[in-house]
């Protein structure tokens, strides 16, 4: 069957990205097909893209997709010809159809779109991993998350809320600002104006938070460690603006005896049953109406390259899918 997909010949920016018609073979052991209605996009995606995270190219792009299963494989059990499903982590989302694996995919449930899945489900367990179990948020904590209004960013504010922290968030402009407290931040601090540490401390009476979520990297390493308290656990989980730097043990002694960690969605989310768990927690948070999912970007999956520049130069506010 043919199909359209996105393929980089080679690494680099937004525009080694094309999209081309090319044979889709049937669903392979173990795989079923789908006719995917929407794709999600993420940060992780430039990533892949730009060679940051390396692949072997040419290759298919994507992490996140979600549609209706067209064709089932040998070997697949408890999913059907018709059942609407959606994953966040499988490389080749970019595509209007596609074989993927049965083991990562997730069913989704009745009175949630395959639009809203797409634009919650890798961003959504990402929440749902980095406040529940790399550090366990608690009722009362000052928890202080970058890129408050982007598609992580927007769904963490809310969960936190949820949690019963007392969510800072940091990003750009009195828009966002706005923006990231009316979706659960307490505190919205602009990168772009403000002394984020100094208002952290201001903040927290001088002590500093118990936890930071960084997605930025190297531009906010220094003010992050800055922002913890003693005992404080740095989340580094992404690296918007380049790696964060080698931690030295003796810093995080220093600054007040801190934890390190760089955790992935792919060791959270690995074992099935932890896929499985992750994804009812976000189902739940969206049914329940704690997580309003935003997506304030659609687009036809022709518009790709734009997609990638506007998200790497910060300009998308929440999550972005495309339609194929
Ligand atoms: N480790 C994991 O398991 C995992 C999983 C999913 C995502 N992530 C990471 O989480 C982060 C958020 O992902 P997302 O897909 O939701 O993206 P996003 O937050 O929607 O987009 C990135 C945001 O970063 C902010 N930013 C800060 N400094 C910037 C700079 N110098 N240049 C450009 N943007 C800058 C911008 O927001 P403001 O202007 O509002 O600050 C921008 O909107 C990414 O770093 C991604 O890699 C990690």
């Amino acid at each position: 069957m043919e199909i359209e997909q996105v393929i980089i010949a080679q690494h680099g920016a937004a525009d080694v990205m094309e999209l081309k018609t090319v044979d889709l073979p049937p669903p392979g052991e173990g795989e079923v097909q789908i006719r995917q209605t929407a794709i999600g996009l993420n940060y992780m995606d430039v990533y892949q893209r730009s060679g940051h995270y390396p692949l072997e190219t040419p290759s298919p792009l994507g992490l996140e997709a979600a549609g209706e299963i067209v064709e089932v494989g040998n070997g697949v059990t408890g999913l059907s010809v018709g059942d609407r499903v959606v994953y966040g982590g499988v490389l080749g989302a970019y595509a209007s159809h596609r074989n993927a694996p049965a083991a990562r995919l997730v069913k989704i449930p009745d009175g949630i779109s395959n639009d809203i899945a797409a634009a919650a489900m890798l961003k959504g367990m990402t929440a749902e991993y980095l406040l529940e179990r790399t550090y366990k948020v608690q009722p009362g904590d000052k928890v202080l998350f970058f890129a408050a209004s982007g598609g992580v960013g927007q769904i963490a504010g809310q969960w936190g809320k949820r949690l019963r922290a007392e969510m800072i968030g940091v990003t750009s402009g009195a828009d966002n600002c706005q923006r990231a407290l009316d979706l659960g931040y307490a505190h919205a601090i602009d990168r772009k104006s403000e002394d984020i540490a100094a208002r952290v401390k201001e903040i927290t009476g001088g002590a500093g938070v118990p936890v930071v979520y960084d997605s930025i990297g190297k531009a906010t390493f220094e003010t992050s460690i800055a922002c913890l308290a003693t005992y404080g656990v740095f989340v580094s989980f992404g690296s918007t603006t380049g790696n964060a730097p080698p931690v030295e043990p003796g810093l995080l002694q220093k600054a007040g005896s801190l934890y390190f960690t760089r955790p992935t969605l792919a060791n959270y989310v690995g074992p099935r049953p932890d896929l499985e768990h992750s994804a009812s927690r976000v189902f739940e948070m969206i049914h329940d109406g704690h997580v309003t999912i935003n997506i304030d970007q659609r687009r036809p999956l022709s518009e790709i390259v734009a997609a990638h520049t506007d998200l790497e130069a910060g300009v998308t506010t929440g999550s972005t899918i495309f339609l194929p």
